[in-house]
C-alpha cells in the first residue's frame, strides 16, 4: 500500500484547477442507463470511483470510450442483465445508483445492498420505499435487492431525510414512469441539480431540482446528451483549507462561491481572506486562525464531506472550537490520527472539542476513509517535520493526482510506492 510523505512548513503559492466533481459524475454516468442512445460527459475526473462505477456499467452491457482524459462516451444499447454484484458494490456504495435507472429501463434489477463503511451503517431503506411508493416490487433477499416493476407509476413521496442517493435514485426511476412524480424533502445539493440538468438535455422533464422538492413528469423515453460535470465543491474546498492553513496564497480555478456559500463564511470566520471571482476563488492565509463552530447539515448548510478538512485547521485555532456532526455517526476518525500530530481533541458522540494549539508535529498516521485521508495531509502541510500517511488508497478513490497539484503549490510531498 503507497504511503504519503509531507514535509510542513511551505506557505503555499499559485494557481491549482478543481476536477470535476466525483459526487456528480458518479449518478450521471449511471443516468446512461436511461436510454439507448450514445451520452457523453466532459470534465469527468480521473479517481478509482470512476473507473469502478465504469467497471459496473461494462458488466451490465454499457460499452464505454475514453474519448481524452476527462471526456467519456457511454452507450447502454445492449445492456444483457441487470445485476449489481456484491464485489463491485462493497468496493463503492454509489453503486447502488444503478437501481433506479434499471427498474425504470428493464422493469428489473437485481443489486447489492450497499453495507456500511468507515463513517457509517449507511441503510438505504428511504431509496427502497420510495420505489415501492413509485410501484416497485422490492424483496431484500441474500445480501441483494431484488425489484420488478412492469411500469413505475408516478405519486408523491416525502423522504424521511433529504437523502441524496435517495434522491438522484428516485429522480432517475420518475423519469420514465406514468404520470407525476413529487419528491418532498428532497436533497437540495448541487450534484442534485447537475443530475436533473443532465436528465432534462436527455429529454425528462424534471423541475424544482436544487430546492426541497423536485417534481418528474414522466416521458415514454430519453436520449442522448453531452453534459459537462460541475466543478467538485469538496476538492474546491479542500485546497481552500490548504491555502489557509500554511498562510499562503492560492487561486482555485473552477470553485464555484455559490456551492459553498456556508464553508466560505465559516472559512472567512477564522480570519481567511478569500476573494471570490467568476473564474474561481483566492484565498489568502492570515496566521493562526480563528476558532469556530461548526454543526454539519444538509445543503446547504457546512457539508459533512469538508468536516475533516476543517478540523485540520481548526487544531491550529486561537482558542475552541467544538465540531457536530449530524450526519454520519462515525465521522471522527481522522481525529485520533490528528492527535498523533499533537493536535488537543476530545470526542463526546457526535461532538469533537478542539482546543488549538500553536503548532502540530509531524508524525506516522493513517488513513481510515476519503475525507479524513486529506485532513491527514492538510495537517502534514503545516506539521513540524515529516508526516507519514499510510493507507492512502481511501484518497485515490476522491482526489484527482492530489499529490501533483500541491506539489505545483510548492508542497514538499511525495507518494512513496509500497513494493508488494
Ligand atoms: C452522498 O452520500 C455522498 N456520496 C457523500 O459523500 C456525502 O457525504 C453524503 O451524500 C451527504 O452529503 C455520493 O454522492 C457518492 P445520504 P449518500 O443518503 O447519498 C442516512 C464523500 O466523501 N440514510 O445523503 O450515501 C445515511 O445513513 C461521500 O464523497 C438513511 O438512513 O448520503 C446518512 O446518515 C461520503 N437511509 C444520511 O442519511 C437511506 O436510505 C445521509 O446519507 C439513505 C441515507
Amino acid at each position: 500500500m503507497d504511503k504519503i510523505v509531507v514535509r510542513g512548513g511551505v506557505s503555499l503559492r499559485g494557481e491549482v484547477v478543481v476536477s470535476g466533481a466525483k459526487n456528480a459524475a458518479l449518478p450521471l454516468l449511471f443516468a446512461s442507463l436511461l436510454t439507448e442512445e450514445e451520452c457523453r460527459l466532459n470534465r469527468v475526473p480521473q479517481l478509482v470511483d470512476i473507473r469502478t462505477a465504469l467497471r459496473l456499467l461494462r458488466d451490465l452491457g454499457v460499452q464505454y470510450d475514453w474519448l481524452s482524459d476527462s471526456q467519456v462516451a457511454l452507450s447502454a444499447r445492449s445492456v444483457q442483465h441487470c445485476e449489481a454484484p456484491y464485489e463491485l458494490v462493497k468496493t463503492m456504495r454509489a453503486s447502488f445508483l444503478v437501481l433506479g435507472p434499471l427498474l425504470a429501463r428493464f422493469g428489473r434489477a437485481r443489486v447489492s445492498t450497499p453495507g456500511g463503511c468507515a463513517i457509517g451503517t449507511r441503510p438505504v431503506n428511504i431509496h427502497l420505499d420510495g420505489l415501492q411508493q413509485l410501484g416497485a416490487s422490492i424483496r431484500v433477499h441474500h445480501g441483494y435487492v431484488e425489484a420488478e416493476a412492469k411500469q413505475l407509476r408516478g405519486t408523491h413521496i416525502v423522504l424521511d431525510f433529504p437523502s441524496v442517493g435517495a434522491t438522484e435514485n428516485l429522480m432517475m426511476a420518475a423519469t420514465l414512469a406514468a404520470g407525476t412524480t413529487v419528491i418532498e424533502n428532497a436533497a437540495c445539493e448541487p450534484e442534485i441539480e447537475d443530475l436533473a440538468a443532465m436528465l432534462n438535455a436527455m429529454g425528462a422533464q424534471v423541475s424544482g431540482a436544487g430546492s426541497h422538492t423536485v417534481t418528474i413528469e414522466g416521458v415514454e423515453a430519453l436520449h442522448g446528451t453531452t453534459h459537462e460535470v460541475i466543478p467538485d465543491r469538496v476538492e474546491a474546498g479542500t485546497f481552500l483549507i490548504a491555502g489557509a492553513i500554511t498562510s499562503g496564497n492560492v487561486f482555485v480555478r473552477g470553485a464555484r462561491a455559490d456551492h459553498l456559500a456556508t464553508f466560505l463564511g465559516k472559512l472567512r470566520e477564522t480570519g481567511t481572506h478569500l476573494e471570490e471571482g467568476p473564474e474561481g476563488i483566492r484565498v489568502i492565509g492570515n496566521g493562526r486562525p480563528s476558532s469556530v463552530d461548526i454543526l454539519t447539515q444538509p445543503y446547504p448548510e457546512f457539508p459533512t464531506d469538508l468536516q475533516a478538512q476543517m478540523m485540520a485547521l481548526l487544531c491550529l485555532g486561537d482558542s475552541r472550537s467544538v465540531i457536530t456532526e449530524t450526519i454520519f455517526e462515525n465521522r471522527f476518525l481522522h481525529a485520533q490520527e490528528l492527535v498523533r500530530l499533537g493536535a488537543d481533541i476530545r470526542i463526546h458522540g457526535n461532538t469533537a472539542v478542539i482546543d488549538g494549539v500553536a503548532l502540530l508535529d509531524g508524525a506516522p498516521v493513517m488513513a481510515t476513509d476519503l475525507r479524513a485521508s486529506v485532513s491527514l495531509i492538510l495537517a502534514g502541510l503545516t506539521a513540524q517535520g515529516h508526516t507519514e500517511i499510510s493507507r492512502v488508497y481511501h484518497l485515490d478513490r476522491g482526489y484527482e493526482r492530489i499529490e501533483e497539484k500541491l506539489s505545483q503549490l510548492g508542497a514538499d510531498i511525495t507518494r512513496v510506492k509500497n513494493k508488494e
